[in-house]
């Protein structure tokens, strides 16, 4: 079962204009078909989401506007965290990783691209329960 984070900087197109950036599927900016966009906005102060992990969902993260900090736990225990506050940097989490959105700022709108349509059955929400699928896949 695949577990993976790794933060991502998306090449600007910028002129006297301002900035602009371009995300395609199945590229190294966004390693996956696009199937389903969602974002999160209008967070009330102190609110922590997340907290799950999924199956074989893989998502890339971008706050494009303000900032949230997003909080990862892998398979083998390792824990990182990641503040996203600026557009041109983006998250990528696949797979059985648990993580907490947190710490977002009044405006904040994390944008999320995601490579499967909803599915509740590749939620895995509790943690005692991603903990023993964790040590399975550790004993692989
Ligand atoms: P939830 O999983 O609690 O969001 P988060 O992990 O960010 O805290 O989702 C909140 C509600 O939105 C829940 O009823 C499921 C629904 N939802 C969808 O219908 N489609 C989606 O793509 C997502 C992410 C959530």
């Amino acid at each position: 079962m695949l577990a993976t984070v790794r933060e991502i900087q998306f090449p600007q197109h910028g002129d006297e204009r301002g900035k602009l950036i371009a995300l395609e599927s199945l590229t190294e900016l966004v390693p996956f078909d696009i199937k389903r966009v969602y974002y999160i906005f209008d967070t009330t102060p102190g609110t922590v989401r997340g907290k799950h992990a999924h199956n074989v969902l893989k998502q890339v993260l971008i706050c494009v506007s303000g900032a949230c900090t997003i909080e990862c736990e892998m398979p083998n225990g390792t824990k990182s965290e990641h503040r996203l506050d600026w557009p041109d940097r983006g998250l990528l989490i696949e797979g059985l990783v648990w993580h907490n959105m947190k710490d977002f700022s009044k405006d904040a709108v994390l944008l999320v691209f995601a490579s499967e349509h909803y599915d509740e059955a590749d939620y895995i929400r509790n943690y005692d329960t991603f903990r023993r699928m964790c040590e399975i896949v550790n004993d692989e």
